[in-house]
């Protein structure tokens, strides 16, 4: 087993006010709590009202884990965030979360590997601070998702919801820190799940908003079937890397997109469900910022212990997937 370069230090997060139920939405949609928790375990999510910009979640989660770990923002050199919901296309997300942190001191641009975000973002991190670029890295996974999803399509609409996590990567001091981490993706995909319009290619105009192609589409079953055997696969190859068996993890926080996900991942992974954290039924698909919400959340009610092993993974759209083994 390596030594970790670098570590996770300290967690923070924010969800929005609004609670979003099922129920709620089979008032607005063809849809039921029934349909909605069985075939996706969702209950209920959180919807961002209007003074809950991706930047104010991602300054609030930021700030969680900078009182966390007593530094302040002049103490970053690096903000990288995970986004694929920016509140605006030019400059990046995390440019504006810099500047309303008042993190001078740093450099600041996005991560773009949409649900794989947080773990693509932790790598580049891990990457500033062994190169001595950066001693401590703010990683942010923040997303306004609510904001791109088409609210009249059932298929997509019941899935997601808005939050941001934060952690802070900085030099591993004692043993702690990320173990291993594999990455991939397949760009021949992308038209599983993605969103049409918007871009340079189809700049917005009336029509865009008419067909709803500024809107996510997704093939949901592809998409479902990819998830399972990506997110199993980089378990396996994260779990080489890092010279380690899943009996030795003690907490598995995969991408909260559908507790069938997460369970068939859990099982091809050889792992229990009790050594799973879940908190898809409360927060939906939060894409980015998933895995680094229920890490805050696991480590707040205790559900993380110094000295244990997690590992994460994710899933998203690129394709992209990923997963990173972490003594905590
Ligand atoms: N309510 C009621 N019925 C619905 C709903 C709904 N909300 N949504 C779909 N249905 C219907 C469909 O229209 C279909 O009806 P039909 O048989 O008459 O055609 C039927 O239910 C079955 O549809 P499927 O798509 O086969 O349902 P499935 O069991 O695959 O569940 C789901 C759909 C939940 C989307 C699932 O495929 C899934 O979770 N996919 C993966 C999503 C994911 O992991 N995304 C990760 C990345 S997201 C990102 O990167 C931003």
């Amino acid at each position: 087993m390596r030594r970790p370069i670098a570590e996770l230090w300290g967690t923070g997060s924010y969800t929005p006010k609004r609670v979003l139920t099922n129920d709620e939405f089979s008032k607005m949609l063809d849809t039921s709590d029934q349909w909605i928790r069985e075939r996706t375990g969702i209950r209920e999510r959180r919807v961002a009202g209007a003074d809950e910009s991706n930047a104010c979640m991602a300054k609030a989660a930021a700030e969680q884990v900078l009182a966390d770990t007593e530094l302040t923002a002049l103490d970053v050199q690096a903000v990288v965030v995970a986004t694929c919901s920016p509140d605006r296309l030019l400059p990046s997300q995390a440019c504006d979360l810099q500047a309303i942190l008042g993190a001078k001191n740093a450099a600041a641009f996005d991560v773009g590997a949409a649900c794989t975000g947080f773990l693509y973002a932790l790598n580049v991190a891990e990457g500033l601070v062994a190169a001595e670029q950066a001693e401590h890295v703010l990683v942010v996974a923040s997303e306004k998702l609510t904001s791109i999803m088409d609210w009249t399509d059932r298929t997509t609409a019941v899935l997601f919801g808005d939050g941001a996590g934060a952690t802070i990567v900085r030099r591993g001091t004692t043993g702690r820190g990320i173990l291993s981490s594999y990455m991939k993706s397949d760009g021949t995909l992308a038209e599983l799940l993605y969103r049409p319009g918007g871009g340079a290619a189809h700049p917005p105009d009336e029509a865009l908003l008419k067909d709803h192609s500024y809107y996510i589409k997704m093939a949901g079953r592809e998409v479902f079937k990819a998830a399972v055997l990506s997110m199993a696969d980089a378990c396996d190859k994260a779990l080489a890397r890092a010279g380690l068996a899943a009996g030795d993890i003690d907490l598995l926080i995969p991408h909260q997109a559908n507790i069938r996900i997460i369970e068939a991942t859990a099982k091809h992974a050889g792992l229990p469900m009790d050594k799973v954290y879940v908190n898809v039924d409360r927060f939906g698909n939060t894409s980015a910022a998933s895995v680094a919400i229920a890490l805050d959340e696991a480590v707040r009610c205790g559900r993380v212990q110094p000295g244990m092993k997690l590992m994460f993974c994710a899933f998203g759209a690129g394709f992209t997937w990923a997963s990173t083994v972490v003594q905590w």
